[in-house]
């Protein structure tokens, strides 16, 4: 295992490229199955969960090559097989995503229930009531959801108590392929979810509402392969400004979708940060002292729960009373300790954090617990006074593509070494 080292307490300038976002290649991978031929998609990210689905999709018969980097070509002719294991779903509960459109093009899938996570219980009853709703047999055995339709899966309406996000993208590609109109009220709005909607529609789909919380599909017969371009990585984009807002500096960021940022980007804005939008770029810098903001989490396009612990590390710099509110996952304050170990003045209640900004961190040994908790201890690393040591960095390589390096190129001392 690696260990990541930070001498903090330096100022970023420069440029990094962004990187395709993860939580748009997931299902877009995911949607190969859907039907045979050969699929294209752009700008995939190179990250641990991507060579996680690919090793679940070749369990099921699919073939794969990058003719370049980052351009990934799926062969989808023979998908025979329809179960995916809990060895494999347990290290990625994104694999539940393969549960709609297995259940679409076959008929038949046995997807092992993902159990928790460090954030929370991350039960998958939405995405078992929605598949009911469109007729499948649905049970419960041994750890696995036995999922089956004879025949084709028949439009209905689902509605959903809350938005969720991979829910919403399961029941898109299901109702794709199934029998008649379905309607998906409550649906989650996330970009990556119109990632998904132009994928599907370029493969033949009929989805009306795109953007909305209202989704409509005609489902169709067949559908065809596609050439799809993933969206840039939105909390990817989050964090490096989190991270020049704690440091200072100046940092411009390319390949990036600001527009994907809107509550964000205000906040930060708040905060004290300069930000520059234009098109694909975006200008994030800070020289004056920053001030603290409360925040509170909420399906998009609302603040994202991915960018709650990177801003509370930002919080601990400045001198002022930040109140956090998450309210999407009931556990997601794992980062809370590693930081009060760096110095950090944080009381948790509940849902809520309170954050007591000291002005300054002390680099300190730290352990990453989640993904973005291990983003949030890079983010408090580089402007933390002295040294600061992330153990267990595999949580960071499952969802940033070579981040040490990029901030190293933007003037950050960071290194990985064995543990
Ligand atoms: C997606 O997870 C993202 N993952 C998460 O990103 C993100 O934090 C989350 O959406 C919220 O934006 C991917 O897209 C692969 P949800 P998902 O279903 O779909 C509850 C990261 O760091 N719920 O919107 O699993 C659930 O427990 C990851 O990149 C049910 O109760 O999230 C949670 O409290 C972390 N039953 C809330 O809804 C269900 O059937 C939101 O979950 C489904 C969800």
């Amino acid at each position: 295992m690696d260990k990541i080292i930070i001498e903090g307490g330096r100022p970023l300038h420069g440029e990094i490229f962004v990187s395709g976002a993860k939580n748009a290649a997931l299902p877009l991978i995911a949607a190969t199955l859907l039907c045979p031929g050969e699929h294209t998609l752009y700008n995939v990210p190179d990250l641990k969960d991507i060579r996680t689905i690919l090793v679940l999709l070749e369990t099921l018969g699919i073939t794969y090559h990058y003719p370049e980097p980052h351009t990934l070509v799926i062969n989808s002719d023979h998908v025979e097989g329809y179960e995916a294991s809990y060895d494999l779903v347990k290290t990625m509960r994104a694999s539940v995503l393969v549960l709609g459109p297995l259940l679409a093009r076959l008929g038949r899938a046995r997807v092992s229930l993902p159990g928790g996570c460090a954030i929370g219980a991350r039960p998958i009853n939405f995405h078992m009531q929605g598949l009911q709703k469109l007729g499948a047999q649905l049970e419960l055995e041994a750890g696995y959801v036995d999922a089956s339709v004879k025949g084709r899966l028949q439009g209905n309406t689902i509605y959903f108590d809350f938005p969720s996000v991979t829910g919403t993208e399961n029941m898109l590609m299901a109702a794709s392929l199934a029998q008649g109109k379905t309607i998906i009220k409550n649906a989650a709005k996330e970009p990556e979810i119109g990632n998904l909607i132009d994928m599907l529609t370029a493969m033949g789909a009929k989805i009306d509402g795109r953007g909305g919380d209202i989704l409509v599909i005609e489902g169709v017969a067949e559908l065809k392969p596609a050439a799809t371009t993933i969206i840039a990585d939105r909390i990817e984009t989050g964090t490096y400004i989190a991270a020049v807002g704690a440091a200072g500096g100046e940092l411009t960021l390319r390949n990036c979708n600001p527009a994907h940022l809107p509550s964000f980007l205000e906040k930060m804005r708040a905060v004290g940060i300069f930000i520059e939008e234009k098109d694909t770029v975006l200008v994030a810098g800070r020289s004056g002292p920053i001030k603290s903001v409360d925040i509170k989490t909420m399906p998009y396009p609302g603040f994202p729960t991915d960018l709650q612990a990177q801003i509370m590390a930002l919080m601990t710099c400045t001198n002022g009373l930040s109140v956090i509110d998450e309210t999407i996952f009931e556990n997601r304050f794992m980062h809370v300790a590693e930081l009060q170990r760096m110095g950090a003045d944080i009381r948790v209640e509940g849902g809520r954090a309170i954050v007591a900004g000291t002005g300054m961190l002390t680099g300190a040994q730290v352990m990453a617990t989640d993904l973005r908790a291990s983003a949030s201890l890079v983010v408090a690393g580089v402007a933390a006074q002295g040294v600061t040591t992330i153990s267990r960095v595999y949580h960071l390589d499952r969802g940033y593509e070579r981040l040490d390096e990029k901030l190293r190129q933007v003037g950050a001392k960071i290194w990985r070494e064995k543990e």
